[in-house]
């Protein structure tokens, strides 16, 4: 078969049946092409679930909201349970649940102490259950950050049970003791919650058994010891027998964490101590959150829900690295461009040296045996249909990864010519690890005295990014397409054998 008659029969679809007639592709099918998902930046086939979902939770990053019920910033917003449909609706696979003490016996949920709105507990129970599973089948975890009295916490429990019936997970999946976390796809459409935990697993799982079998004497001695510590336990048995794999331990420091810590104990650490923890402990690090999930916030002291950069502790295997996700600007576009990859399930498989105990890597010392990297060619060509008249337009291609793969790049200014400026310029980058590499493309218009305005923006993992001559399509600043915007590129790449130096 000839060329032509090749590149015909693959490029039918963007063909209209009158401009075949001289069996030539005609121009605008050419161009219909170029603008198709076979012409993204973006690899088609990543838009499905495509990575192995077998292996235990702990090998996946989980797209995680952090003040998931606050709609507008932390302090004035209304909190509503639009935060929690919108976010489980975009693949968010963690989601935070603040309760509080309310009237009539209802816990309520809200951030405390500020001046945020109230929600009852129990729609907010309601409303996840109807969107958890909509758009993506696998695990949700329900992190209950947990304020309210021994009564109302039993009203929590009652609700959770009722509300989500056979989803939620209640005890292990095989009734034993687990030595090793489940696989998303052990978990579909189940609900886990992550929080505080009375009493041994193991000795929960031995009574858990004896009942099965209808043991009543084992039941009555553990409702007697029961009895004498009731007033120092402060999560009533019936909340607490709800966490099965992920109990809320806390924190200390590395060393101690790695020798106690169980593969179903999870900690949480705000941003500054999770830095504090990485630095100080590199590989070791890398190591811990190879079993044992670990969940990062935000600072409360960023009172105006601002955010910091995700891919700092993704670098460490952090799994759920929960982001203001109602704050636009660089941190969020990296936690969408982030989990687009893997079909936007909310998990994103670690790349195999994360997850593979005899590899020793640590993100600020990337070359070990075996690495290649990449050297990566950008050709701007040109964007087209931008609105911005008051000033030059220039195209800013960063890369963010490990600390050696932490470039900004940009071409120079240009006039905005008929709203589709051209450059023609390459820019050049060398990626240490690719598998941890995030490309970010941002428009910008610059200005005299208004300075830079984002036009338009597109990131992907670095995995995700196809070669050739390719087409993105612009984002705004709240991650929406921005209709009809796009950059035009030449992209190609090749490995790198000599790194080590
Ligand atoms: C991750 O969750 C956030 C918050 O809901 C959402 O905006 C984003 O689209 C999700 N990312 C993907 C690609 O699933
Ligand atoms: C962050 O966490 C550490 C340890 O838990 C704590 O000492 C510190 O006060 C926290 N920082 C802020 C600003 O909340
Ligand atoms: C990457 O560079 C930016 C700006 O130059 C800086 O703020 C950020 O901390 C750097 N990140 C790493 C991991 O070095």
């Amino acid at each position: 078969m000839s060329w032509t008659i090749v590149s015909i029969l693959l490029l039918k679809p963007f063909e209209r049946p009158l401009q075949r007639k001289d069996a030539r592709l005609s121009y605008d099918g050419f161009l219909a092409y170029l603008l198709s998902p076979d012409g993204d930046i973006f690899n088609k086939k990543h838009h499905s679930v495509y990575q192995d979902m077998n292996q235990p939770l702990s090998n996946y990053f989980i797209n995680s909201s952090h003040n998931t019920y606050l709609v507008q910033d932390q302090l004035v917003g209304a909190s509503s349970i639009q935060g929690y449909l919108s976010s489980l609706r975009d693949g968010c696979r963690c989601v935070e649940i603040d309760c509080w003490d309310g009237p009539q016996n209802e816990p309520i949920v809200y951030h405390g102490k500020t001046l945020t709105s109230r929600i009852t507990f129990r729609n907010v129970i309601r409303a996840i259950n109807q969107e958890a599973f909509v758009i993506s089948k696998f695990p949700v975890v329900l992190s209950l950050e947990n304020h309210c009295s021994f009564e109302q916490q039993k009203t929590m429990a009652r609700h959770l049970k009722n509300i989500l019936g056979k989803r939620l997970l209640t005890t292990t999946l095989d009734g034993d003791v687990p030595h090793q976390l489940p696989s998303p796809s052990d978990l579909r459409e189940r609900f886990l919650i992550k929080g505080k935990r009375v009493g041994s697993i193991k000795d929960d799982i031995r009574k858990y058994k004896s009942s099965m079998k209808g043991g009543t004497r084992v039941e009555k001695e553990e409702k007697q010891s029961q009895g004498a510590s009731h007033k120092l336990q402060t999560v009533p048995e019936e909340l607490s027998n709800l966490v099965v794999y992920m109990k809320s331990i806390h924190f200390n420091d590395l060393a101690s964490a790695q020798a106690e810590q169980k593969c179903y104990m999870m900690s949480s650490l705000n941003e500054s101590k999770a830095k504090k923890v990485s630095t100080a402990g590199g590989a070791n690090f890398v190591s811990y959150t190879r079993s044992n999930i670990v969940r990062i916030y935000p600072l409360q002291t960023r009172i105006d829900s601002s955010n910091y950069n995700p891919v700092d502790l993704w670098n460490y295997g952090c799994q759920m690295v929960a982001l203001n996700f109602q704050t636009a600007g660089i941190p969020m576009d990296l936690n969408r461009g982030f989990f687009r990859n893997n079909g936007r399930c909310g998990y994103v498989l670690k790349p195999s040296f994360m997850t593979d105990g005899h590899c020793k890597f640590s993100p600020d010392q990337p070359t070990f045996s075996g690495r290649k990297g990449v050297e990566l060619g950008i050709k701007i060509i040109s964007a087209q249909n931008i609105q911005f008249s008051r000033g030059d337009i220039v195209v800013r291609a960063e890369v963010h990864g490990v600390p050696d793969d932490n470039y900004t790049s940009e071409t120079i200014p240009m006039e905005n010519k008929c709203y589709n400026p051209t450059w023609n310029e390459v820019l050049y980058f060398t990626i240490r690890v690719p598998e941890l590499a995030i490309l970010r493309l941002a428009v910008e218009g610059r200005a005299f005295i208004i300075g830079r305005t984002l036009l338009g923006q597109v990131t992907l993992p670095f995995t995700s990014v196809k070669s050739g001559f390719r087409h993105a399509h612009l984002l705004d600043k709240d991650g929406s397409p921005i209709l009809g915007s796009t950059l035009f590129l030449y992209i190609w790449y090749h490995s790198r054998m000599d790194l080590e130096q």
